[in-house]
């Protein structure tokens, strides 16, 4: 049977468990939501480091318009998810976040979260001049 043979595929089977396999939608509404509730407090809502916490943290909050950033999602597209999961910097944003008495409610992430909002975030980069 089809699914049988398709599910034997390691890689294929891997894809389906992440979710990726199916048609790509994203939710524009949602990635937004999410952007706006959760990082534009620094970000800002044109991704400029325009936040009111953008210069409260050191390093500062990275402009993610210009063509450095543009280059490096272009060479490493799960950098947006792989920022929010991996957070390379450690605690650094929690502990902005808390030094300026800001709480953000904790949140149960989706796969299609992460899509969402990698795609809304992807979706202003590509409009730059
Ligand atoms: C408290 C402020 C703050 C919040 C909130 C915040 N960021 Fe950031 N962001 C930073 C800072 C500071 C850096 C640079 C240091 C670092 O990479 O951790 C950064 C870096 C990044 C980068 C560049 C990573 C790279 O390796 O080039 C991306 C992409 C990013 N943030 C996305 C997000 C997304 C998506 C959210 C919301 C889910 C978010 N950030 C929330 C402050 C913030």
């Amino acid at each position: 049977m089809l699914r049988t043979a398709v599910i034997k595929t390691p890689a294929i089977a891997g894809l389906l468990a992440l979710g990726l396999a199916g048609p790509c939608v994203a939710d524009d509404v949602n990635g937004k939501k999410i952007f706006q509730a959760r990082c534009a407090i620094c970000h800002g809502a044109n991704l400029k480091s325009t936040g009111p916490l953008a210069n409260k943290s050191n390093p500062p909050t990275p402009d993610l318009t210009t063509s450095a950033f543009r280059q490096r999602l272009n060479d490493y597209p799960g950098v947006i998810v792989s920022s929010v999961i991996l957070r390379p910097n450690g605690d650094l944003i929690p502990r902005t976040l808390r030094e300026n008495d800001v709480k953000m409610p904790p949140f149960a992430w989706s796969v299609q979260d992460f899509r969402d909002l990698n795609h809304y975030i992807s979706g202003i980069i590509s409009k730059q001049p």
